[in-house]
């Protein structure tokens, strides 16, 4: 596996995989890589003829108290394991080399509406630093397909509904949310959690499995289920942020008829947040 930083060594790379007609996916990253982003370079591997991933620790979606100084860098161990995997190509852009003329000075990308609910709102200008990161980096790579996880469910719509706006002739995949055997959604962000915390995590999946099934039972109230959630993840020890039951496709409030749904839940344990999400088809 190659690794460039430059935009205009990537681009070398790029140009010669077209003239040979290859088909190029992309999987971007912040890094600290774990088996979900492994699965989706895997996915990438099995449809496309070359793979290149991203790592980039984006500043412009993180908030001024969230975590971007000690967001976890393990860029020796993330090299192997994209290499053994099957990845093609790493691009490692610096910050000067994402954003030259700075974070101020910044074109930005707003996928309006979708942006500003859910985890848009516990998290002001969050989606438009990962649109506009994304869109950079489409615009960097041009692949023919990028791969991003259901885990992130509300940015993978984001990315849809960019893609789709902005007519990017980009096929965007969305891949199965990978979890720890007790049920815990994998995330780098678990590494902050201490033991007692790790022991706690999975109930925030098994909240929801509960949900899910009331729903799929027959329960209406989507209101007092999301209520009950919160309640029971607090007494848990969780500090809830929400749990939302919306239409799985556009995110809104969901419709009594709605047959598509998504329960889409964040919570703190200390500090560190988790989200996860679980679709539900009635
Ligand atoms: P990051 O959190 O590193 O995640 C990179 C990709 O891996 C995203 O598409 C995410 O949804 C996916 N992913 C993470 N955990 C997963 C899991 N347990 N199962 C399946 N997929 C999982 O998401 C970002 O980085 C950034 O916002 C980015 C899109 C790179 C823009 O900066």
């Amino acid at each position: 596996m190659q690794t460039v930083e430059s935009i205009k060594a990537l681009r070398t790379l790029r140009r010669q995989w077209r003239d040979q007609g290859k088909r190029v996916g992309f999987v971007p990253t912040m890094g600290n890589l774990h088996e979900g982003h492994l699965e989706l370079v895997k996915k990438t591997v099995e449809t496309c003829d070359v793979v290149i991933a991203s790592i980039f620790v984006n500043p412009l979606q993180f908030g001024q108290n969230e975590d971007l100084a000690t967001y976890p860098r393990t860029l020796e161990e993330d090299k192997k394991k994209l290499s053994a995997q099957g990845a093609d190509l790493l691009f490692l852009p610096t910050v000067e080399e994402m954003y030259p003329r700075g974070l101020e000075q910044q074109t930005f990308v707003e996928v309006p509406g979708i942006s500003s609910i859910i985890c848009g709102a516990s998290r002001p200008g969050h989606f438009r630093g990962v649109a506009t990161v994304v869109c950079k980096l489409f615009n960097m790579v041009q692949p023919d397909s990028a791969f991003f996880g259901e885990k992130d469910y509300q940015q993978l719509q984001v990315i849809r509904l960019m893609a789709q706006d902005l007519s990017m002739d980009i096929d965007i995949q969305g891949v199965p949310t990978q979890r720890a055997t007790d049920g815990l959604a994998l995330s780098s962000r678990n590494g902050y959690l201490n033991d007692e915390q790790r022991k706690l995590a999975p109930l925030l999946y098994k909240t929801m499995q509960d949900v899910a099934e009331s729903i799929r039972q027959g329960d209406k109230n989507l209101m007092q289920l999301s209520k009950s959630a919160v309640e029971k993840l607090s007494q848990c020890g969780f500090k809830p942020d929400y749990v939302e039951i919306r239409n799985g496709e556009t995110l809104q409030a969901a419709a009594s008829d709605d047959n598509h749904l998504v329960i889409l839940a964040a919570a703190y344990l200390g500090t560190t947040r988790l989200i996860d999400n679980l679709e539900v088809l009635r």
